[in-house]
């Protein structure tokens, strides 16, 4: 997959810093699986978020949707890009953590797929970026519904 090379209004490092920080707050005592998100607004504003799991399992959040339900919930609907730090192995993960698939379709609902940047991250320096788009192709988002004027 081609990586995306003009990230120029996109303050890359600063939201990796961001996300792995927000990765120490993992809540992941089943999986051991650790992750932690940063979102950036079209504001410029950055929220961020971890994983939170539950004894009754179904009830986990991934990182990614946590910082994006932040977004929302103070009021942020257009987002900019994500990036993602994660892995089971703390400091140390041979694997970079791509989103997993609901995490990508609740990206869709708040970002312009051909626009939205997610960053995946081991740290600042080891990362690779990508368009929404790439990461989910001929998706189907608000305006394939009817009346979305109203719903955004
Ligand atoms: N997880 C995330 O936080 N983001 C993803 O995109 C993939 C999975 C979390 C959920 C769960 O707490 C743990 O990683 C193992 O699946």
């Amino acid at each position: 997959m081609e990586q995306i090379t003009n990230l120029q209004d996109i303050p890359v490092k600063e939201l990796i810093r961001s996300a792995a920080e927000a990765r120490k707050k993992a809540y992941a005592p089943y999986s051991g699986y650790t992750v932690g998100a940063a979102v950036l607004t079209r504001e410029l504003r950055i929220y961020t978020g971890c994983n939170i799991e539950n004894a009754a399992y179904t009830p986990s959040i991934c990182a990614e949707r946590c910082a994006i339900s932040k977004a929302v919930s103070e009021g942020s609907r257009k987002l900019k890009a994500i990036a993602v730090v994660g892995g089971a192995g703390g400091g140390e993960d041979k694997k970079l953590a791509f989103p997993c698939g609901v995490c990508r379709q609740v990206m869709r609902e708040f970002a312009d797929p051909e626009d939205f940047v997610v960053i995946i991250a081991g740290n600042e320096q080891n990362y690779r970026c990508y368009y929404l788009s790439q990461l989910l192709p001929e998706s189907f988002g608000p305006e394939n519904l009817k009346g979305k004027e109203r719903a955004l």
